[in-house]
């Protein structure tokens, strides 16, 4: 599904030049749920940013579902981030003072949107996110942190897509909400067979993964399978 090939990517700003990633070469198949962990500033995000079509690199071959990235146009780009692929972020990213309904259908375009309202795509991807039917007529600031993380997730359900992408998805989340926000991840990857990548400070939280990739200054320096994904394979 991704392939990553001698990928650099050089911030600059003025004259200061700031190498965030160095020669990442990596691939990710279908289905896989993988963890992105490192210190701060090891280029996780950039590297999420650029698997996301958010950010193009400065050099190297990004090759999704059997096409270079690079020979896409804009509005090429847009449409499969808008089909195939959905965005969680740390800080849940909510429109303020936004109904939940509002907030999921926004990665629709306009005339998808009523669509969407009406025939219960909407409600599919709060169900699957696992918000409670209750929270639904809440507006985004009347929610606790793990229920706007669930409108989130809805919201990056609602294209039904095939790659989940979440920048630190429980950093803001305590340790027993993370853990349901997690598990959520799980269905979603070995119900809904969603490829998930998901980076975390946590090693408990990556463990949870089939496969941990380590970064460190801008370069990838450990990529293993973990116990879990041997387990799985064993019982397949
Ligand atoms: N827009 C930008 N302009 C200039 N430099 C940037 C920009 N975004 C990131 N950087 C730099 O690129 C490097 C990698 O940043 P990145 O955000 O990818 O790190 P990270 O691993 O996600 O860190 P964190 O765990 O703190 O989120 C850092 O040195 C950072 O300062
Ligand atoms: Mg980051």
């Amino acid at each position: 599904m991704i392939s990553l090939k001698n990928i650099d990517k050089t911030y600059v700003s003025g004259s200061v030049e700031t190498p965030a990633l160095r020669g990442i070469s990596l691939e990710i198949q279908e289905g896989e749920f993988v963890a992105i962990i490192g210190p701060s500033g090891s280029g996780k995000s950039t590297l999420m940013n650029i698997i996301g079509m958010l950010d193009t690199p400065t050099a190297g071959i990004y090759v999704f579902d059997g096409q270079d990235v690079s020979t896409l146009s804009d509005d090429e780009l847009a449409t499969i981030r808008s089909h195939k692929i959905g965005f969680v972020f740390q800080s849940f990213n909510l429109l303020p003072r936004t109904n939940v309904e509002r907030n999921v259908v926004l990665p629709l375009v306009y005339s998808e949107e009523p669509d969407a309202l009406r025939n219960g795509t909407v409600h599919t991807a709060l169900i699957a996110a696992g918000l409670p039917e209750d929270q639904w007529g809440k507006l985004s600031n009347q929610l606790s942190g793990g229920q706007m993380q669930r409108v989130a997730i809805a919201r990056a359900l609602v294209n039904d897509p095939r790659l989940i992408l979440a920048d630190e998805p429980t950093g803001n989340l305590d340790t027993k909400t993370s853990e349901v926000i997690l598990q959520t991840f799980e269905r979603l990857n070995r119900q809904d067979h969603r490829t998930i990548i998901l980076i975390t400070h946590e090693p408990y939280i990556a463990a949870r993964a089939d496969r941990i990739i380590r970064m460190q200054d801008g370069k990838i320096v450990e990529d293993s399978k973990t116990q879990k994904s041997v387990k799985a394979a064993h019982y397949v």
